[in-house]
């Protein structure tokens, strides 16, 4: 991981768009609180609600109650993966000058958001109280520094370029589970197969998923540098790259069931692959947990691999929490963060959330064979940001056009998306 880092320190388009600097002068907190005087209730903001999301929270609020057995956790989780409910809830909550302790946020464009809204606390000197930054790779931590502060610790790192499929259903359609299509075209032709089974080739749920996949076909059609390009203005929106690759996310909607919009998140549409009504869902690794926590097979039941056409190329995001201006128990947030940023607390939470730890000494040995190949994929692949998941874009950009992936669900007018994406593009781009 630190290699690959290392290599990563001239890419811009990590999303992770912060001027890296060495720590400055000024870096003066405004909150002098500390972690081991923490007392009373930590209320922590999080869309962990449920299922396997849940029992990762779990498993690091377990940690806590160990590290710090004087804290009582205060769970604040607002269902609705990727945050689709949370961060309008916390965006109110922010305004009204009433923050939680703590809340997760994604590392890269959206974090900045609440930089720029001078909303968090400067970390700076959390971070060398806990020798934090010679555990996690410097490039991620000078990509965590804005004007020499830092305002966030990371609990992990996730992938969303992956393809999760029932082994059952993929046989009895003839493609063989051990070998993934190259690029979109021979998956496309392995959906027909699937498709004349009788089955789901590919399950997706509501918006934020349909963003996802959006974004891999992006990702796929594109490669990496005309991905990249799409969120520092190097891509033209308007070009004839784009078409294909938004008439290719066409086709792949007419692969997917017909109820998407009204599945309610992300687990429903996985839960269609481990059911085997359907063969394919492109999903991030929160869902190998999910296979998991239901006693699914890797290799029996199910198999994965990087959507068509982006192997090499590791789509990232990454949770990080913080320390909000203005939060009741500053030492208390502080105690979740010393949590948060320790080697046992990132194994405890990756082993269940699927992710990979941000630190770099915390122990792997018992990871699955998924979460292994991840760590291995992370170390050599291009890095790439997630638009669906904060990294690539600011928050309001993300919600003008995932306003227009949704629409285009419906009418799948290319044109239009086309045209809306660019002009969304146009009014957000730096
Ligand atoms: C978060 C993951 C979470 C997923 C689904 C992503 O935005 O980073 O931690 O599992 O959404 O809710």
């Amino acid at each position: 991981m630190r290699r690959r880092l290392s290599l990563l320190a001239g890419v811009a388009t990590l999303g992770l768009t912060l001027a890296a600097c060495g720590g400055g002068a000024d870096n003066t907190p405004s909150d002098s609180s500390n972690a081991k005087d923490a007392t009373g209730k930590v209320g922590v903001f999080t869309w962990w609600a449920d299922g396997s999301e849940k029992a990762g929270l779990d498993a690091l609020v377990k940690v806590f109650g160990t590290d710090f057995p004087n804290v009582t956790f205060d769970n604040l989780a607002v269902a609705g993966g990727a945050g689709s409910q949370a961060k309008s809830v916390l965006a109110a909550q922010l305004k009204a000058g009433n923050p939680p302790d703590s809340f997760q946020a994604h590392a890269g464009a959206e974090l900045q958001d609440y930089i720029d809204a001078d909303q968090l606390e400067d970390l700076s000197s959390f971070y060398k109280d806990n020798d934090l930054t010679a555990q996690f790779p410097k490039d991620l931590v000078d990509r965590l520094t804005v004007d020499g502060k830092i305002y966030s610790v990371p609990s992990n790192i996730h992938r969303a370029n992956v393809v999760w499929a029932n082994v059952e259903v993929l046989k009895a359609a003839n493609v063989d589970p051990t070998k993934p299509a190259a690029d979109l075209d021979a998956w496309f032709a392995d959906m027909d197969k699937i498709k004349a089974t009788g089955k789901i080739p590919l399950a997706v749920a509501g918006s934020w998923t349909q963003v996802q996949l959006f974004e891999n076909i992006l990702l796929s059609s594109l490669g990496t540098d005309g991905y990249n390009g799409l969120w520092d203005g190097k891509t033209d929106w308007k070009g004839a790259d784009v078409t294909k690759a938004i008439t290719a996310y066409e086709k792949a909607l007419t692969y997917t069931n017909t109820d998407r919009d009204s599945l309610s998140d992300w687990a429903p549409a996985t839960q269609l692959v481990q059911d085997g009504a359907a063969a394919y869902n492109v999903m991030g690794d929160w869902a190998e947990a999910k296979f998991a926590q239901d006693g699914d097979k890797p290799g029996v039941d199910y198999v994965y691999f990087p959507t068509p056409g982006t192997a090499g190329t590791f789509d990232f995001l990454a949770d990080s929490f913080t320390l909000p201006k203005g939060a009741p128990n500053p030492a208390g947030a502080k105690a979740w963060l010393t949590t948060i940023g320790s080697a046992e607390g990132q194994t405890a939470f990756n082993k269940v959330k699927g992710s990979i730890p941000a630190n770099t000494t915390a122990k792997t040995d018992d990871f699955s064979e998924y979460q292994k190949s991840a760590i291995k994929d992370f170390g050599q692949d291009k890095i790439v940001s997630s638009l669906a998941h904060g990294a690539a874009v600011p928050v309001a950009w993300l919600n003008d056009l995932s306003t227009a992936v949704s629409k285009f669900g419906g009418d799948k007018n290319v044109d239009g998306l086309q045209t809306s994406a660019a002009e969304i593009a146009a009014k957000f781009a730096k």
